[in-house]
């Protein structure tokens, strides 16, 4: 029982001004708190995280359900103080603690490590993680006890600032390193006895330092990463710097992003070598790209699979779909959920595709409707085909075989299974089943009547 994180996450965060607690806002794609988990799994078992819930609980606890960490109800939110207390019977084991903020998203791995090796290498009773942002206003600013040492003395509150402290530019990040045993000793002196009325965590360098414990600093130069946010702007302003880190890491392992600053590439979205991103794409959500790919301007992909060398022409909307290896999609292509487009398939103009399957090589390139639909390797879906898979109550199938021609403006009643190699008629509407090789025509005779106009004309 060595190392164990724990997340406060209790709070509410009332300068947001939102129904949603504070820690399930998203940036990047991802909740605050999501975000502060995945950095933390990196350095211990999931079963050694523990999130402190209190505000919300059970909506918090749904979003992290999924990635195996233990929570901790804090029922009364009675400061940080009383969040690690309210923790205590599970954590007391552990030799070191480590405490993040549910609401600072951009820590990293790296920097849990650099603190957990710091205080452990200073043989620390609390170690705390520091840094000087351009405005100090509103955060806990760190007393040192001299310039040139780690050593702090205490960590005051911006309300309990004396006017000699207000030039301190060291502020406390909430993210804390902690020997459990000492921090366990004297928790119990916490006291509400401050602006708030709560039991204040930071007050536990005072306390362990009074003790003859050692209290450090560990400052980091990067301010953005320990930087929490208490309204919907400073939100927003942690969103842009993390996706714009999001992009600079897929261009350092090889992938083009023109204008990085125009386009919306959430946390877990991975990119091939030699992809290229035009402005103002977004990949969402837990979504591939291979390599070789150019994704053209105004596309949205979410949650999707996309192979190697593929083509998104601009303004396709991919959503939960699988494209393969050289496919051409769009421009204006809409490839709704559980849509899987075979290797070198085209799904072009207007063109939208629900529940279905397209073969290999297979084309639909203009102004058409696949809905539950099975189509195989090399065939040709007319212009303005429509599949009509909806009777008004129930959805049914279309199957398509390979290398059938299904000529333009066709209408294909479902169920219907139509097989390889046949002819489909422009114009039809297809109610019955079609054999293989076959033509089938589902249409009014044309009739021709010569002179017709030109009478019609000299009669007026
Ligand atoms: C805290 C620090 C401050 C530091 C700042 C950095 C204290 C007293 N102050 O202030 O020195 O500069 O973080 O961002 O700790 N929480 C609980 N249970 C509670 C109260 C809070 O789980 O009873 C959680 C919140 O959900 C939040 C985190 O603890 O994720 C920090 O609480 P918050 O109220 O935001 O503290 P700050 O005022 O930001
Ligand atoms: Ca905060």
């Amino acid at each position: 029982m060595q190392l164990a994180i724990v997340i406060m996450a209790a709070g509410k965060g009332t300068r947001l001004k939102s129904r949603r607690p504070k820690v399930l806002h998203q940036i990047g794609g991802r909740a605050l708190v999501e975000h502060v988990v995945a950095a933390a799994a990196q350095v211990v078992e999931p079963k050694d995280i523990y999130v402190i819930i209190g505000h919300e609980a059970e909506a918090v606890r749904a979003a992290l359900q999924h990635t195996g960490v233990r929570f901790v109800v804090q029922a009364e939110q009675r400061g940080t103080g009383h969040a690690i207390q309210t923790a205590r019977p599970e954590v007391e084991g552990y030799e070191n603690l480590i405490v993040l903020s549910g609401d600072a998203p951009m820590i990293t791995t790296e920097t849990i490590l650099k603190l957990r090796d710091f205080h452990l290498e200073q043989q620390a009773a609390m170690t705390v993680l520091t840094t000087r942002p351009a405005d100090p206003t509103g955060y806990g600013r760190v007393v040192r006890k001299t310039a040139d040492k780690p050593d702090i003395l205490a960590i005051v509150e911006q309300k309990a600032l004396r006017p000699e402290q207000l030039t301190v530019l060291e502020i406390n990040s909430g993210i804390y390193a902690f020997r459990a045993e000492p921090l366990f000793k004297l928790i119990g002196q916490l006291s509400t006895d401050n602006a708030h009325g709560e039991y204040y965590l930071t007050d536990m360098a005072a306390l362990l330092v009074k003790a003859k414990e050692r209290v450090v600093a560990l400052e980091t130069t990067d301010v953005h990463e320990v930087l929490g946010a208490n309204t919907i702007a400073e939100m927003m302003e942690l969103d842009a710097e993390m996706r714009m880190r999001k992009a600079r890491a897929l261009m350092d392992d090889g992938v083009t992003i023109f204008r990085p600053e125009t386009s919306v590439i959430d946390s877990a979205v991975t990119v091939g070598t030699d992809t290229i991103v035009e402005p103002f794409v977004q990949l969402l959500g837990r979504t591939t790209i291979g390599s070789g790919c150019r994704i053209r301007s105004y596309s949205v992909i979410e949650d999707s699979t996309i192979g190697d060398d593929v083509t998104v022409l601009n303004g396709s909307i991919v959503t939960s779909s699988q494209v393969a290896k050289s496919a051409v999609i769009g421009p204006y292509s809409r490839l709704r959920p559980e849509s899987e487009i075979g290797e070198g398939a085209h799904i072009g103009n207007f063109v939208e595709i629900k529940k279905s399957r397209v073969g290999a090589k297979s084309k639909a390139n203009h102004l058409t409707y696949i809905g539950d639909t099975d189509i195989g390797p090399g065939t040709n879906v007319g212009a303005g085909t429509i599949t009509c898979n909806y009777d008004g109550k129930n959805k049914h199938r279309t199957t398509i075989g390979a290398n059938v021609f299904i000529g333009s403006d066709s209408t294909l009643v479902a169920p219907l299974a139509i097989a390889d190699g046949s002819y489909i008629a422009a114009g039809s509407t297809i109610t019955e089943d079609v054999p293989a090789d076959a033509l089938a025509l589902g249409r009014a005779r044309q009739t021709t009547k010569p002179d017709w106009a030109k009478k019609m004309r000299s009669r007026k």
